[in-house]
């Protein structure tokens, strides 16, 4: 049967200013072969500032950039602004998502679970008990995350975050397993659990190709009893929807000592390459990337004709 996106032009944007560009870019490249599966014209944009010119008749732009700008509702409203449909959320709910200080304030209001964190301006020192981790609010894939467990390792951890950011937070560390659950539409994909080298889901160990063969293991679907699993998949869709999300993304957790799930964030535009883990948690419920990128444009239509109704 033919895919609805059979003959259509759908404009790939990846690549992009971001320290995610290298992995945006293999975002892209795979999202583009699976569309062009579909009998899509498919084409790959690396998008490096506002000056986006899609080619005539482009009729969607399929939305692989990582990152700030990408994911940060900065190319949402350009394309907002062009009139082009595009895939995923709109400028708002993108915004909130990216920005790790307002997302867990909506956890916080929304009773999703998540670990008790502080605001920090440049200067403070996080009233906090050791081990904690320190975060710059809009990065991502780990670049701005630092650990912090002896006072030694502090000063220089508040340093870096505050070269990158005037406001940043602190939460407590949470030990236990990490998890990470891709969200489609209404629905909770198969749960991955991660198996980082070293105990920290660092930059080297999520892309295998930065570190030859010494990434992350993951397991998909995890390990759980059935009451973990329902627990972690209902706190994933309340995150999802905390942050007033409606089409698709990835939510991390980690599931503590005490098996309560705790949400460290939700990734809008997560990665797409052949080893991301979206893709992995289709691939368990029996989604292939094709269709995955296919369900992901369905979604994405029909939430704009909702919202233009
Ligand atoms: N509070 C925490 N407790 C334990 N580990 C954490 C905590 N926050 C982050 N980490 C580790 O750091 C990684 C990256 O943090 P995350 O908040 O997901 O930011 P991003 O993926 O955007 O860089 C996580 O995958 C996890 O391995
Ligand atoms: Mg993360």
């Amino acid at each position: 049967m033919n895919s609805f996106l059979f003959g259509k032009k759908i404009a790939v944007l990846c690549g992009g200013p971001s320290s995610e560009r290298e992995v945006s870019l293999r975002s892209g490249s795979a999202v583009a072969n699976a569309l062009r599966s579909l009998g899509a014209e498919a084409f790959e944009i690396d998008v490096l500032d506002d000056n986006l010119h899609l080619p005539a008749g482009t009729d969607l732009a399929f939305n692989a950039l990582h990152g700030t700008f990408g994911e940060d509702g900065t190319i949402q409203s350009i394309l907002d602004e062009k009139g082009v449909p595009y895939t995923g959320e709109g400028e708002v709910s993108s915004r909130l998502a990216f920005d790790k200080i307002e997302s867990k304030r909506r956890f916080v209001e929304c009773g999703v679970p998540t670990a008790p964190y502080v605001t920090l301006q440049n200067g403070e020192i996080p009233d906090l008990p050791l081990p904690y981790v320190v975060k710059v609010p809009c990065q991502g894939s780990s670049v701005g995350v630092y650990m912090v467990k002896s006072i030694a390792e502090r000063d220089a951890a508040l340093q870096q975050a505050f070269a990158q950011a005037n406001t940043i937070l602190a939460e407590a560390f949470i030990a236990g397993r990490e998890l990470t659950v891709g969200i489609l539409g209404e629905t909770a994909l198969p749960i991955i659990e991660i198996r980082p080298r070293g105990g920290f889901y660092s930059y080297e160990n999520k892309y295998t190709w930065t570190n030859r063969g010494g990434a992350a293991e993951h397991e998909c679907p995890a390990l759980l009893s059935r009451w973990e699993k329902k627990r972690v998949e209902s706190v994933a869709l309340a995150a999802h929807r905390s942050l007033r999300l409606e089409i698709y993304s990835r939510v991390d957790l980690i599931l503590d000592a005490n098996r309560e799930p705790q949400v460290l964030e939700v990734n809008t535009i997560p990665g797409m390459t052949e080893t991301s883990l979206l893709p992995e948690a289709a691939a368990a419920a029996d989604i292939s990337m094709s269709h995955l990128c296919e369900c992901i444009v369905r979604l994405s239509l029909e939430r704009r004709l909702a919202s233009k109704r």
